[in-house]
């Protein structure tokens, strides 16, 4: 069989932009953002991502390019049958299970308030009404594994479809609509009178909020918003013929994503303050101010439609290239179909996602599972899901980026990795950064979050 590749190469900037824009942009980047003061810490993260996302993305790409497989195959073919470095490649099949478990609970609660918001549920709600709604979504089990079972269902749909079929022309109409009501709410949000202050707040230098801790946040959640470290943009890059042109396409896509990041930060802040509400109210940013704020805004149970909508169209693009790493495991390792791929990963992904969608309410392992993970992971990790996350986000994919870094930059051979990176064009100068970055700066950065970690920092600086 002949490995499926993507109709254009811009179809595939489509559906790797579309992977990368997704909850990390518009739930999370806000609510730490806010929670770390704003300015300092955007342009912390600005940083980050221009000089260890970015090269990642660039490795990333080009070793899916280069072998035209799916992260085990790939890193199996570059470094032979039985070498260790095939272990990167599992880790992100796991790493990619893992965090689908629980992104499609969050996506799931977007689904749910998207109908509540059709049904005008929002309009005149205070602030304690709000919070409570949230807390019914959250710990309703019926609400919470209903939506995540719907939002599951959708996502194993358009991935049974196919690259060409299913992922890409998924993005090619998600992504375009996704554009269009970031622009009708940032116009929403132009003109009212938070629009200012929020302004300073996301771009202003505060730097007096930024921790150490924080400026780790900020490195860990350029993973994440990229979709790098489990071998997602690996995997899409191996749907890439091998002419296709590496570091125009990687630009492209992180550009967008930070566009979209900021964006949805001059969507919510706006709004946010002009409603009297905080700028630092963490997860429930999104779900229990931006409600409050739609809900007292003219038209705005319209509005809160198409933000919701939108959280939900930007999740699901994301989900999909989420899926696909697994089930391109299971269709190039063990010859299964893609239909029987999507589906049994799906549905298993799904079952092992039900102890998070139940996180909110119970504490279905009781104390038990709250007390142990504090323990572990510190305070402010007490439920299962967070416990998933925390893994996931903090350790496996710093560590699989890593991987990918040092497996890049020092396994593969001088002469092919060069020739690899000038495909299209001669770059020299470009390559030498790339090399530095990748060789250098990448490791010691990742290497600092896990010492820091560990408690370890302290001690060295
Ligand atoms: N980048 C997406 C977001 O910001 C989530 C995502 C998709 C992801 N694919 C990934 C995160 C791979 C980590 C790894 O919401």
């Amino acid at each position: 069989m002949t490995r499926a590749h993507w109709g254009t190469r811009f179809g595939f900037v489509l559906a790797a932009a579309g992977s990368a824009v997704g909850l990390g942009n518009i739930w999370k980047f806000p609510y730490i953002a806010g929670q770390n003061g704003g300015g300092a810490f955007v342009l912390v993260y600005l940083v980050f991502v221009a000089t260890i996302g970015l090269p990642i993305m660039v490795a990333e790409v080009m070793i899916g390019r280069t072998t035209q497989k799916s992260p085990i195959g790939a890193f199996r073919e570059l470094a032979g049958r039985r070498s260790p470095w095939t272990l990167v490649g599992a880790l992100g099949v796991l790493a990619a299970f893992l965090v689908l478990s629980y992104y499609a609970v969050v996506a799931g609660w977007a689904m749910h308030y998207t109908v509540l918001s059709a049904r005008g549920a929002f309009a005149g709600e205070d602030p304690a009404a709000s919070a409570a709604v949230f807390g019914e979504t959250a710990g309703s089990s019926g609400i919470s594994i209903g939506w995540h079972l719907a939002f599951m269902a959708l996502t194993v749909w358009v991935v049974m479809g196919g690259v060409q079929k299913g992922i890409e022309r998924a993005s090619r109409i998600l992504m375009p609509l996704l554009f269009l009501m970031l622009l009708v709410l940032l116009g929403k949000a132009f003109f009212t009178e938070g629009f200012g202050k929020a302004g300073d707040f996301v771009f202003g230098s505060h730097t007096d909020k930024l921790t150490t801790a924080g400026v780790l946040e900020a490195l860990g959640h350029s993973f994440f918003t990229l979709s790098l470290g489990l071998g997602g943009m690996l995997t899409y890059g191996s749907y890439l013929d091998r002419k296709a042109d590496l570091l125009r396409g990687s630009i492209a896509i992180t550009v967008l994503d930070t566009v979209v990041a900021l964006l949805a930060c001059m969507i919510l802040f706006p709004i946010t303050f002009s409603y009297g509400m905080e700028p630092a109210a963490g997860p429930g940013l999104v779900f229990v101010n931006m409600p409050v704020a739609l809900g007292q805004m003219p038209g705005g149970s319209a509005f809160a439609v198409i933000f919701f909508g939108l959280v939900v169209f930007a999740a699901l693009t994301s989900s999909i290239s989420i899926l696909e790493v697994v089930a391109s495991y299971l269709i190039d390792e063990r010859g299964w179909t893609r239909r029987r791929a999507a589906i049994s990963a799906g549905v298993a992904i799904a079952i092992f996602g039900i102890p998070s969608a139940l996180s909110g309410s119970t504490h279905l392992f009781g104390e038990g599972v709250g007390s142990w993970s504090r323990g572990v992971f510190g305070e402010s990790v007490t439920s299962w899901f967070d416990v998933v996350d925390h893994l996931v986000s903090n350790w496996m994919l710093p560590l699989g980026g890593m991987g990918i870094a040092l497996f890049c930059a020092w396994r593969i051979p001088e002469g092919r990795r060069f020739e690899e990176f000038n495909r299209t064009r001669r770059l020299v100068n470009a390559y030498r950064a790339w090399m530095f970055f990748l060789r250098f700066l990448v490791p010691v950065a990742i290497a600092a979050v896990f010492l820091n970690k560990l408690g370890l920092l302290d001690r060295f600086v």
